[in-house]
């Protein structure tokens, strides 16, 4: 039986594909192969910056953003996961302020994801803040927008922060992750290692008095746990990187509470304490 239209919609949108990305189609089997990658000696030694030609074999229509790549493409243009790990650990040490990070994470090709985003999305709300709230990665209104969390769950996000009398000017928000999973699904790990030394940078740089790590990816890849979510919130912990220990608050993601807002009553529970910290901080 022919599939009707609809059905390959909803196909296309079960395997992640929910968005237009360019303006016209584009016949990716019969785009030229993509330029052989450089050796990893060729990177550039101070920066460990976008590896040579390996993203200018993307085709660059007349509007100016270059059309994502085709994941195969995508996937031999990245370097290995341990040569990206390692030129973003030399990237981001090289940087000083938060503006050099964010250019430093807008050049970084070392993870494919930055393939089919649209925007790097870095962080948003006061760096001077006491709390940094770190979650998991660009969704589809965050890619849009380029900043971290205004999508429903962030809308709720700023609900539960003003309930404890925060906003914009009182916290910073960033994500272990600064370009969106194709179709929202869970990072990788080498996704994740690409951009760790990253936010560890933004965090030494931003030195906050408190951390709150927003569902099971951020707790696992900042504080180190292999412990469920479910299982840690709410109880503090701690994180460490360097000369820098900072109390840290795991907590339900708050697109989980969208999904489960029979748990609502626990995420408030976790934001009392959060609160509770930060005024004995701010005494
Ligand atoms: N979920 C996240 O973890 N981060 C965002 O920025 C948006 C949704």
């Amino acid at each position: 039986m022919t599939p009707s239209l609809l059905d390959v919609l909803l196909f296309y949108a079960e395997a992640g594909c929910d968005e237009a990305i360019g303006d016209q189609p584009v016949d990716r089997t019969s785009l030229p192969a993509p330029a052989a990658r450089p050796a990893a000696t060729s990177l550039p030694a101070d920066r460990g910056g976008p590896v040579a030609g390996a993203r200018a074999s993307a085709p660059v229509p007349a509007a100016g953003r270059p059309t994502p790549m085709p994941p195969a493409a995508a996937a031999r243009a990245v370097l290995s996961a341990q040569e990206a790990e390692s030129a973003a650990s030399r990237a981001a040490a090289a940087c000083n302020t938060i503006a050099e990070l964010e250019a430093a994470i807008k050049a970084f090709d070392g993870c494919s994801l930055k393939a089919t985003a649209t925007n790097t999305v870095m962080a948003r709300g006061n760096p001077a803040a006491p709390l940094m709230i770190i979650g998991e990665a660009p969704g589809r209104d965050e890619d849009a927008q380029g900043k971290p969390f205004v999508g429903e769950s962030g809308q709720l996000l700023d609900r539960m922060l003003k309930a404890i009398g925060r906003d914009e000017d009182t916290v910073y928000i960033s994500n272990i992750l600064f370009w969106r999973p194709p179709g929202n699904r869970d990072p990788s790990t080498e996704e994740i290692l690409a951009c760790k030394p990253f936010i560890e940078r933004l965090i030494a740089l931003v030195r906050p008095k408190l951390i709150a790590c927003a569902g099971k990816h951020a707790a696992a890849t900042l504080l180190g746990t292999t412990q469920g979510i479910t299982r840690i919130r709410g109880r503090w912990q701690e994180y460490r990187r360097d000369d820098l220990v900072i109390p840290a608050m795991p907590l339900l993601h708050p697109a989980y509470l969208l999904r489960q807002p029979g748990v609502k009553r626990e995420a408030w529970h976790d934001m009392l304490m959060l609160a509770e910290k930060l005024a004995e901080l701010e005494r």
